[in-house]
């Protein structure tokens, strides 16, 4: 990837020597990546994307596809080229109105050639038309449009979009967006923000509209058979949730648990502050996969995930997410703690308030659960590198930390933290480094040390750090035991079984 890269840099390079006039050295092609140092091609540079607008027609019999996305940004440089991310067959692109010509390069790269060198500052509006089966289109070997047996899904991370709209495909660059999808009657479509239908015969159409700034891997698909139920929260807040008819003996404990957003989004905002987007809910479609996905106001689960039983736990996580993930997003990849480490801890938080442990209880149970020289703790959560960003370390050992942050600061400023951080950086992004010098803002303590041996150094911390892993109070032991491991917390096992994600690289 990172060859690729300095090729496509070089040949951009070789382009501007070449065909650019003097009077506009500048000008010159947009990166083909927005310099993700996990991730080198995803994104692209040299413009700024504001709204998409993704109008879809799909065959769920045969899984065709047709759309038209119409992209408005702004050029943040002299543009001869850019880049969009995306795998599907393209017919036409047009930029300005204007007729442009393309290609495609390397894994999903398409290289857009307006007929007019864009000056920086102006605006851009790039109207790609398509047509493809996107559940056949692989790239090494994997295709993030999951078929199911009465249509599709898109829901991936750290990337989606290419499977069924171009897009600047990176956290960095937030967009709002219209999805609008026509399909056969008798078909429901599932996406991210506020519904309304319209009919035609033969066809219904369904519009989603995602009002708030909403990163590209956060936006969500789902085509085939739901039944779609609308609702408002005692707040105000209108909840949408769908399920697949066909979840079989899922069903009962999948709306068990699903069925609790409203609640659940009250209760976190008693923690995190108001919540940030115009809707909540979330969707089961009938799919194998075991994950799920804080797609924004639509969450994504798996059936599997209430294969045991009704999952709150799970819930829990994939709404925080919405706060810590959707609202504030990483800077680049690598900031994931900022995500998951903070999901996890709220599923402790959840599992506190319904009496099956405390955060400290799990965070000592967990400290002893690995032993030293488990690889658990050779992973740095505060930069566990691309290949481990979805590890158990990023989302275990990440909420020991914020467990060890709060026993250093205490409670009301820890608190305070949580519910200050997501309105500090709300529908922006920000990096671990600037989390850090938040908490030690409010709290008024240097947390450097802190922060690096629990995020950044390899190893189990000593026994006791920052009140983590301390030998366990007599009174926790059995009758007659004077020292032993902590006892098991009971929600620690289906905290557990929440994403454990490792089938899903790209
Ligand atoms: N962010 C998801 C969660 O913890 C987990 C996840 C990571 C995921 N990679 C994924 C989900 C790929 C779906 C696909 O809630
Ligand atoms: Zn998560």
């Amino acid at each position: 990837m990172r060859k690729r890269l300095i090729v496509s840099a070089a040949a951009g390079a070789l382009a501007l020597l070449l065909s650019v006039p003097a009077s506009a050295a500048q000008a010159g092609p947009g990166a083909a990546g927005i310099g993700d140092p996990y991730y080198p091609s995803a994104g692209n540079g040299g413009y700024d994307v504001s709204h998409y607008d993704i109008r879809l027609k799909y065959q769920p019999a045969t899984d065709e596809l047709e759309g038209t996305t119409t992209i408005l940004a702004t050029a943040t440089q002299d543009l001869t080229r850019f880049n969009l991310d995306f795998v599907l067959q393209v017919k036409e692109v047009l930029v300005n109105g204007r007729t442009a010509a393309f290609t495609t390069s390397g894994e999903q790269e398409l290289v857009v050639t307006p007929a007019r060198t864009i000056a920086k500052g102006s605006p851009i509006t790039v109207v790609v038309r398509y047509a493809d089966k996107p559940g056949e289109v692989k790239r090494g070997g994997y295709s993030s449009w999951r078929r199911t047996p009465d249509g599709g899904v898109a829901a991936q991370e750290p990337e989606s979009a290419a499977w069924w709209y171009p897009s600047n495909d990176h956290p960095t660059d937030k967009a709002t967006f219209d999805v609008s999808v026509l399909v056969p009657n008798g078909t429901q479509v599932v996406s991210n923000g506020t519904l309304s239908t319209s009919q035609r015969p033969g066809w219904i159409r369904y519009n989603y509209r995602q009002a708030k700034p909403q990163a590209t891997y956060l936006a969500t698909l789902a085509i085939g058979k739901f039944d779609i139920r609308q609702d408002t929260t005692p707040g105000g807040l209108p909840v949408i949730t769908a399920y697949s008819p066909d979840l079989g003996a899922n069903a009962g404990a999948a709306q068990a648990s699903v069925e609790r957003t409203g609640e659940l989004t009250d209760w976190l905002s008693t923690i995190f502050g108001a919540y940030p987007f115009d809707t909540v809910g979330g969707y089961v479609p009938n799919v194998p996969t075991g994950y799920a996905l804080e797609t924004q106001g639509q969450i994504f689960y798996s059936p599997a995930q209430f294969a045991r039983g009704a999952n709150t736990s799970v819930v829990v996580h994939e709404l925080a997410h919405q706060w810590y993930g959707d609202s504030v997003s990483v800077q680049r990849w690598s900031d994931i703690w900022l995500n998951e480490g903070f999901a996890r801890y709220s599923q402790w938080l959840w599992s506190d308030h319904e009496n099956e442990g405390t955060a400290q209880e799990l965070a000592d149970f967990f400290y002893d659960y690995y032993p030293a020289n488990d690889p658990f703790w050779s992973i740095k959560p505060g930069d566990p590198g691309a290949d481990n960003q979805f590890a158990g370390a990023v989302y275990d050992r990440g909420a020991i930390t914020l467990q060890a942050l709060r026993n250093t600061i205490g409670d009301d400023k820890f608190f305070t933290i949580l519910k200050g951080w997501p309105t500090e950086h709300k529908y922006g992004n920000a990096t671990i480094q600037q989390f850090q010098a938040y908490a030690e803002r409010i709290s008024g303590k240097p947390l450097g040390e802190l922060f690096n041996t629990w995020l950044f150094t390899p190893g189990r911390p000593a026994a006791g750090t920052n009140g983590i892993g301390a030998a366990p109070a007599a009174a926790s032991l059995a009758p007659g035991v004077t020292t032993g491991k902590h006892p098991e917390p009971k929600s620690w096992k289906k905290i557990q079984e929440t994403n454990n994600v490792h089938e899903h690289k790209r």
